[in-house]
């Protein structure tokens, strides 16, 4: 736990044009910069910073917030995380907040579970290295691995090793080293059966697996020779240390080149990952045989949008690489797939064919969705409506899962040319799709939380079915002035407003001008609510305090309304013809503008109630009912004609 004066510090220092401008390009635009919004695909910029009220909004998605948000949206750091990474890049100490000795000791032991498990990896894979290298019962697995052509740089710079032929050699070692047992088998190290002190890899070449920052968190070993009766590979069982669909091997050493050429190269296997370093290709990781699950792609998207699948042209090569395909256009990355001629796996392969005729193997072969998919349709099939039909249908549903909607609309247009069908057709089906996964997608994130990729104002117009312009919707008056009144709240709260001798604070004016009245708009509301009653406890919150408020409706609300206030709403405003606040108008002006609009407003509404009533009192002949109401009515104008004038009474 990070204390409150330290992330109080932390909060105040961190610069979002910094933080941001880590990630995404920014170019000046009068006060504020501008770039391309990380959070959805775009061509045209929409994503705000504001370094005055450090601050960034993107008006094509939506998303906002400070320096700790961006960290937490963009990658994925948990709270403390975010603030943690800040404290570093600003050489802010940061201080522990004193936990409950409970909790102290529940975190403690956690993290001392972890480091020990990782500690008890390290000497592990220095063991098996050890014994491959330097140990007579070891050069059978050094062995293995120069028969597969494997250098010794190589060996080294993947940490490979070799299991020995032995019961409990590596458990025996550890214990005697002063590991403790019950760490040996957290770690997977040591069998987890009880009473047992066997080790877990006997007689198998070992692949350590690193994580982000090249800790072994797990090890895959290799069986050396042929055998029906056990696996080919066995893996570390997963705990918190390892979880296997978060991890992607090769990750640490790739990721610098993945970086530099832009593309990342996904294999099956640990050996074609080791292979192709070898022969000087090194932007490629494996998923380990598994299939590639969402957490593995985001962890490529943080570095390069561009993925491109290695697979082995067998039947379940090109159904692990269809699975893979889809997950990738969700997330909004470009996806290639190169299928190797039956049976070669990368690693084969390049080991035939050498790095030059491998990469142009590669380029030659590299192929998008649609011919991908269409590759698939053997040439007697594609006579065959139905199968036709079908592969169609596949298609769509790929293309209906990428979130650019431009870039779905090019792979509309080449499947249309592709197999002669009418674009129209393509497109209400690819929409129809889409707005099921939509709905899907949204079911199963009000269960799990999992994201969905962020829709654009174009997609929305899609979704909708509508193809020709159409007019967005238009907040009301009501709610437009409604904002106006939070927003005065929120940004001058705190200041004074002096009236010959006597002072009060702008928040004080406000409430004491609604008495008891709420405003209508029930988002509005609950924040209105809010201030009012931190106002009556005397602590008015300022500026600052709103926009990094714990409560994300808050805080999004306040960096829509102070950080770029008429940027999104000029058209309401000119719709309206309420005249916008010039920036050099003394605050004062501001908020008796505002506070003038908005009564000036409820009292029109409410004079039009009023003569709806009358109406019906005339109708109906109530002469007592009728004579209360003409007197609300003149009072009621009268208020209005005051308002109108605009009165001078607050300076
Ligand atoms: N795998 C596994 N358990 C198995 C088989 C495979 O965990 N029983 C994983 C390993 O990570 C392996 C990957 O799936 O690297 C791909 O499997 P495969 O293609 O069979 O192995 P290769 O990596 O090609 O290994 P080798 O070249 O040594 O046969
Ligand atoms: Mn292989």
């Amino acid at each position: 736990m990070i204390k409150a004066d330290t992330i109080r510090r932390i909060q105040d220092e961190a610069r979002v044009e910094d933080i941001v401008g880590e990630f995404v390009t920014l170019k000046k635009r009068g006060a504020n910069l501008v770039g391309l919004c990380p959070f959805h695909n775009e061509k045209t910029p929409s994503f705000y910073v504001s370094p005055a009220k450090n601050i960034y909004k993107c008006f094509g998605c939506s998303k906002a917030g400070g320096p700790v948000q961006f960290l937490m949206d963009y990658q994925q750091m948990s709270y403390p995380e975010a603030l943690r990474y800040i404290a570093k890049k600003y050489g802010i100490e940061v201080e522990e907040a004193k936990l409950s000795d409970e909790e102290k000791l529940r975190e403690q032991e956690q993290h001392q579970l972890t480091e020990s498990i990782l500690i008890a990896n390290t000497a592990a894979q220095k063991f098996y290295t050890d014994f491959m290298l330097h140990h007579e019962d070891g050069k059978i697995g050094l062995a293995y691995f120069r028969e597969r052509g494997f250098h010794t740089a190589t060996i080294e710079k993947f940490q490979l090793g070799y299991a020995p032929d032995e019961p409990d050699a590596f458990t025996r070692y550890a214990l005697q080293k002063g590991f403790q047992l019950e760490i040996l088998k957290k770690a997977g190290l040591t069998s987890a059966k009880e009473n047992s002190k066997l080790d877990f890899f006997r007689n198998r070449v070992m692949f350590p697996i690193h994580n982000l920052t090249g800790k072994v968190v797990a090890f895959g070993g290799r069986i050396m020779v042929k055998d029906e009766k056990s696996p080919k590979y066995i893996n570390t069982p997963e705990s918190d240390v390892y979880v296997k669909s978060k991890i992607l091997y090769g990750l640490y050493f790739s990721k610098n080149e993945i970086r530099k050429r832009d593309e990342c190269l996904l294999v099956e296997g640990y050996t074609d990952v080791i292979s192709l370093h070898q022969n000087g290709i090194e932007n490629v990781v494996a998923s380990s045989g598994t299939s590639l699950t969402q957490e593995q792609i985001r962890l490529i998207k943080r570095i390069t949008n561009n993925i491109t699948l290695i697979y082995d042209g067998d039947v379940a090569g090109v159904k692990a690489a269809l699975r893979g395909t889809d997950l990738i256009l969700e997330e909004g990355m470009n996806v290639r797939i190169v299928v190797l001629p039956h049976p070669e796996d990368p690693d084969s392969y390049i080991r035939k064919t050498g790095s030059e005729k491998f990469l142009q193997y590669i380029r030659e072969h590299k192929r998008d969705l649609i011919t991908f998919k269409t590759s698939l349709l053997a040439d007697e099939a594609r006579q065959d409506p139905i199968r036709k039909a079908q592969l169609i249908r596949e298609i769509l549903e790929s293309i209906a899962r990428i979130p650019d909607a431009i870039q779905r609309s090019v792979y509309v247009k080449q499947c249309s040319e592709r197999f002669d069908m009418s674009e129209q057709i393509l497109i209400t089906e690819v929409n129809k799709l889409r707005r099921k996964l939509i709905k899907e997608s949204a079911d199963a994130r009000r269960q799990t939380e999992a994201n969905i990729p962020v829709q654009d104002a174009e997609e929305q117009k899609i979704l909708t079915g509508i193809h020709h312009e159409q007019v967005q919707e238009l907040p009301n008056r009501t709610e437009i002035l409604e904002r106006e009144v939070i927003r005065i709240l929120m940004e001058y709260g705190t200041r004074t407003l002096v009236q010959g001798d006597t002072s009060i604070t702008v928040a004080e004016y406000v409430f004491e001008s609604f008495e008891d009245n709420d405003l209508q708009t029930p988002y509005l509301q609950k924040v209105f609510a809010y201030i009012r009653n931190e106002c009556k406890h005397g602590n008015i919150p300022d500026e600052k305090h709103f926009l990094q408020h714990d409560d994300p409706d808050i805080a999004s609300l306040a960096v829509e309304l102070l950080a770029f206030p008429y940027s999104a709403s000029e058209n309401w405003w000119y719709k309206f013809q309420i005249p916008v606040p010039e920036k050099q108008h003394a605050f004062a002006q501001d908020v008796q503008s505002v506070i003038n609009h908005y009564w000036r407003h409820i009292t029109t509404e409410s004079i039009k109630k009023i003569n709806e009533k009358i109406k019906e009192a005339v109708d109906s002949g109530n002469e007592e009912v009728l004579a209360n109401l003409l007197q609300y009515h003149r009072l009621l104008t009268q208020q209005k004609k005051e308002l109108s004038k605009g009165s001078g009474t607050v300076i």
